[in-house]
């Protein structure tokens, strides 16, 4: 085993062929970054390595010995930390068998721009890496572009799934009735980097065949946004691809123009928004072109699902447990505030249908009678409240801009009831709604891969190599 300490990240990963070379990366603000040649770029959040060199004890043990060399890079000889990791390397005796090497300058940026990616005529194959919240998604997306005939402004480019790996720590959540951040960080480091190689062999491509490497950027939980976001800069280091950093919202809205229906969508539409954390009403002009019509002035509609199913005693997450136990419910039964539902705002508000929620279940509980029946009747109540809502600003968006088309995109899109009652919407000849397919209105790679490569295809620029970051919150109409 060698051991560097090098400043440049990305000479050290192509200098040093060694398949399992583990970088250890400090930088001038502490972060604490493993790296895996081949591949695997962990940036670990502030670590303060001096302090807690366990951090790399452990990197070593998990490493099982298996490791051909160790190599350490730092930006900055003058940042202090630098010091202190050399002099605890030098006083522990449990790596003797390692040998030191001090090489420090400024580290360049080696990946490619987003916009450097060629010939735009040609199709794009875009690598897209979801970690947000408690979805684990990578994903293989074509792109095909195509002429845009003048006066009519679409999507410059028509998209194919190739492959994708999804996984839902719902499960690893459960218990706890919502998403533990540092749990969900953890479980990406685990699984991220073996979904990018199962999306390449399921899609039978080779990372030669990827022009661009997309990841969600923000907004979301700083930590798990993290791993992905290392991930996608470590391929790009060592693929020597682009990297585009996506706004998370932005691949929700986007996505419903995947399906094959929504070729011929013109902008403007609207989209309807609906996630665990947002729900809002854009207008669309164009990539990156979103006016905020209206947004929740508290709480999500995901949220007062999953907060009205956790009161109840369901599952987590509340909107499909809701969805579930609404179909044998009376919606009738118990009476819930719709409100904001007679101003004249496109904001929504979900609060005081938690707290309507929450002093029924009380008042239930204290009468022993929160049995299945009134869980049943209380989840339709509390669906039909949500998506009257919902519904309620949706339609005054349409009468007030006079766009009769609308995508609706997140989590909450897949919930049934708000599905036909927008159906009959559509019906009724008041606008043409476009939804995507209901396993892409959860967090997914595809999202992030499609919204990168449309991006990088309008030349966009987005985020690149060196010093990258993650932006737990970003307002879309910032993008
Ligand atoms: O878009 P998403 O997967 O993650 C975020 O970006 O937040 O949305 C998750 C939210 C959760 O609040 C979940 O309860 C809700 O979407 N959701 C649903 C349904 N499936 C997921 N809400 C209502 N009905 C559903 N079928
Ligand atoms: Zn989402």
């Amino acid at each position: 085993m060698e051991l560097f300490f090098n400043a440049q990240l990305v000479l050290a990963l192509r200098k040093h062929h060694a398949a399992n070379a583990l970088i250890v990366a400090l930088n001038s603000s502490s972060l604490f970054t493993l790296a895996l040649r081949g591949g695997l770029l962990i940036k670990l959040a502030c670590a303060e390595f001096c302090q807690k060199t366990d951090l790399l004890d452990r990197a070593l043990k998990a490493a099982e010995g298996g490791l051909e060399r160790l190599i350490f890079f730092h930006a900055n000889n003058r940042h202090l930390e630098f010091h202190p990791v050399k002099k605890w390397w030098q006083g522990t005796h449990k790596y003797r068998e390692l040998k030191a090497f001090w090489q420090v300058t400024n580290p360049q940026p080696p990946n490619p721009a987003p916009s450097s990616i060629g010939d735009t005529q040609k199709s794009l194959v875009v690598l897209g890496i979801e970690t947000s919240c408690d979805e684990t998604g990578v994903a293989l997306v074509r792109l095909e572009p195509r002429p845009l005939k003048v006066g009519q402004d679409q999507t410059p480019a028509t998209g194919t799934i190739l492959s994708q790996a999804l996984h839902s720590q719902i499960a690893l959540h459960a218990a706890y009735g919502g998403v533990v951040p540092e749990l969900a960080s953890r479980d990406h480091v685990i699984r991220l980097a073996p979904f990018a190689k199962q999306a390449l062999k399921d899609a039978s491509l080779t990372w030669s065949d990827v022009d661009l490497i997309a990841y969600t950027e923000g907004p979301g939980l700083a930590g798990a946004l993290l791993v992905g976001a290392s991930l996608a800069q470590g391929l790009g280091y060592a693929c020597g691809k682009p990297v585009i950093g996506v706004h998370h919202l932005e691949g929700h809205l986007l996505s419903p123009l995947l399906e094959p229906d929504a070729k011929t969508l013109v902008f403007p539409f609207l989209a309807l928004l609906v996630s665990g954390g947002h729900t809002q009403l854009m207008q669309v002009d164009g990539l990156g072109r979103y006016t905020m019509l209206g947004e929740t002035i508290d709480d999500a509609a995901g949220e007062a699902f999953d907060k009205s199913a956790q009161l109840l005693g369901l599952g987590y997450p509340g909107g499909p447990e809701i969805g579930k136990w609404a179909v044998t419910g009376n919606a009738s039964r118990f009476d819930l505030p719709r409100p904001l539902a007679k101003r004249p705002t496109l904001d929504f508000s979900f609060a005081g249908l938690k707290t309507a929620v929450l002093t029924h279940v009380q008042k239930l509980k204290a009468m022993h009678a929160l049995d299945d029946q009134a869980r049943a009747d209380m989840a339709a109540s509390v669906q039909a409240a949500i998506v009257d809502v919902l519904m309620n600003k949706t339609e005054r968006a349409i009468t007030e801009t006079r766009i009769q088309q609308l995508v609706v995109a997140g989590g909450v899109g897949a919930n049934l009831m708000l599905r036909a009652r927008l159906k009959q919407l559509q019906q009724d000849g008041r606008c043409r709604v476009i939804f995507p397919a209901p396993s892409l209105c959860t967090d997914n790679g595809v999202m992030i891969a499609w919204a990168g490569g449309l991006r990088a295809l309008s030349r966009e620029q987005g985020a690149h190599a060196g010093p990258f970051t993650v932006r737990p919150r970003w307002p879309l109409d910032q993008v």
